[in-house]
C-alpha cells in the first residue's frame, strides 16, 4: 500500500525571489497554469506582503488558476496575515503560510526577539489567520538549525492556535540527510498534536544535499515536499521537483509513496521556466537536462543499442524528453556510427564502415559533436572518392 505525499511548489514564490529568476505576473500566471497541470497539489503564488506587484501576481493567480491549492507567505505580522488573505480571496482552496524564525541566531540578531516572546507571537498570528482560512501552515525558519526542545515548544503550541501543516525548513542548507531524518522522527514523537497535522519538508541546496534531505525527512514521515521546478530557489536553490518525484518513483519499493505528478509533463514544463526566467538548465542536471538521457562513450552507446537499461535507469519519455540522444564525437564507437550512418540512409559494409569511421574519428578531433549533417557530407565524399580510384 502506497501512501500520499503533497507536492506543495515554491518556484513563484522561493524560486522566484532568486537572482535572475524574477517574473512578470503574466508570466507567472503561465506558469502557475503549468504547475496545476503538472498536478502538483499546492502552488505558492508569492509573499502577498512583500510588493504591491506580488500581492497582484497572488491575486491574479488564486482568481484564475482552479483545481489547485494557492498558498501565500506570510510572516506574523497582523499586516501580512491581512493582505494575504486579502490576495488569497478569490481562491478556490486558500492555504496561509506562516513563518517566523526559531533558532537563535535568527531570534537574537535578525528579529531581537526572545524564545518567549516568538512563542507568544507565533501561536497569536496562527490563531488569527485560522479565524480566516481554515489551512493554516506554518513555518519555523532555519528550523534545521534550532533547537530541537525549543522546536518541540514551538510547534506544540502553533498546533495548540490550529495550524494544519508543520514545516521544517533547512533554510540555510545546513542539515545532512541523517540528522534532518532524526529531526523529524523527533518532532513526531514529541509534539502533541502531531498526529494532527502534515509535516513538510523544505530544504535548501547549499551543500548540493536538499534532494537527499528532502528523502530522509520523508522517510520519517514528512507527507509534504516544498520543492522548484529546476530546484531554482535562494542561493544554491531548492530541492528540485524533478528530482524528488523521480527518486520516488524509480525507488517506488523503498519509500512507498506515490504523488499527483504528471511526470511526462516535467521536461516540457522546465524549458518553460527557462525559457520564462532565461535561468539556463546545466547540461548535466539530472532529469531535465540535455545530458541527462545523451551518451556519447562508445562503451555507452554499444549499451544502449543493445539495451537502453544497461545506462538509462528512466526511460526519458517518462519524464516527456522524445528520446535517448547519441552524440556522436570523439568517444563514440563504430555501432553508434553505424546506427546513425542507416538512420541516414547509408549501410557501408564492413570495409567502407571502418573508412568512414577512420574519417570519423579524424573530424571528430577537430570538433565537438558531429552531426547529421557533417556525417553525410562525410559520406557523400568517401563514395565519390571511391569510384575516382
Ligand atoms: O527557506 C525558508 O526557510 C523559507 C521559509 C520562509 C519557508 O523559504
Ligand atoms: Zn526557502
Amino acid at each position: 500500500m502506497s501512501e500520499r505525499v503533497l507536492i506543495f511548489d515554491t518556484t513563484l514564490r522561493d524560486g522566484e525571489q532568486s537572482p535572475g529568476c524574477s517574473m512578470s505576473l503574466a508570466e507567472k500566471s503561465r506558469m502557475a497554469h503549468t504547475l496545476r497541470d503538472l498536478g502538483v497539489d499546492v502552488i505558492e503564488a508569492g509573499f502577498a506582503a512583500s510588493s504591491p506587484e506580488d500581492r497582484a501576481a497572488v491575486a491574479h493567480i488564486a482568481h484564475a488558476v482552479r483545481g489547485v491549492r494557492i498558498a501565500t507567505l506570510a510572516r506574523c505580522v497582523q499586516e501580512d496575515v491581512e493582505l494575504a488573505m486579502a490576495a488569497l480571496e478569490h481562491a478556490e482552496a486558500p492555504r496561509l503560510h506562516l513563518f517566523l524564525a526559531s533558532s537563535d541566531i535568527h531570534l537574537e540578531h535578525k528579529l531581537r526577539m526572545s524564545r518567549e516572546e516568538a512563542v507568544c507571537t507565533a501561536a497569536h498570528h496562527v490563531r488569527l489567520a485560522r479565524t480566516l482560512c481554515d489551512d493554516v501552515e506554518f513555518s519555523a525558519e532555519d528550523a534545521s538549525r534550532s533547537e530541537p526542545a525549543f522546536l518541540v515548544r514551538l510547534f506544540s503550541e502553533v498546533i495548540a492556535a490550529g495550524a494544519t501543516t508543520i514545516n521544517v525548513p533547512d533554510t540555510v542548507g545546513y542539515a545532512d540527510p541523517a540528522s534532518y531524518g532524526a529531526l523529524f522522527a523527533l518532532l513526531r514523537r514529541e509534539v502533541p498534536g502531531a498526529d494532527r497535522v502534515v509535516w513538510s519538508t523544505h530544504c535548501h541546496d547549499d551543500l548540493g544535499l536538499a534532494v537527499a534531505n528532502t528523502l530522509a525527512g520523508l522517510e520519517h514521515g514528512a507527507r509534504q515536499v516544498e520543492c522548484t521546478l529546476n530546484g531554482i530557489g535562494e542561493r544554491a536553490g531548492n530541492a528540485a521537483l524533478e528530482e524528488v518525484v523521480m527518486a520516488l518513483r524509480v525507488h517506488h519499493r523503498r519509500y512507498r509513496l506515490e504523488c499527483g505528478v504528471n511526470t511526462r509533463r516535467l521536461y516540457p514544463a522546465s524549458r518553460e521556466l527557462a525559457a520564462i526566467t532565461g535561468s539556463l538548465v546545466a547540461r548535466n542536471k539530472a532529469i531535465v537536462g540535455d545530458n541527462a538521457f545523451a551518451h556519447e562513450a562508445g562503451i555507452h552507446q554499444h549499451g544502449m543499442l543493445r539495451h537502453r537499461e544497461t545506462y538509462e535507469i528512466i526511460d526519458p519519455e517518462d519524464v516527456g524528453v522524445p528520446g535517448s540522444t547519441m552524440v556522436l564525437g570523439k568517444h563514440s564507437g563504430r555501432a553508434a556510427l553505424r546506427t546513425r550512418l542507416a538512420g541516414l540512409g547509408y549501410s557501408p559494409d564492413d570495409a567502407a564502415l571502418n573508412r568512414a569511421f577512420v574519417a570519423f574519428k579524424r573530424l571528430a578531433d577537430t570538433q565537438r559533436e558531429v552531426d547529421d549533417k557533417d556525417l553525410d557530407r562525410l559520406m557523400r565524399h568517401l563514395q565519390t572518392a571511391e569510384r575516382v580510384s
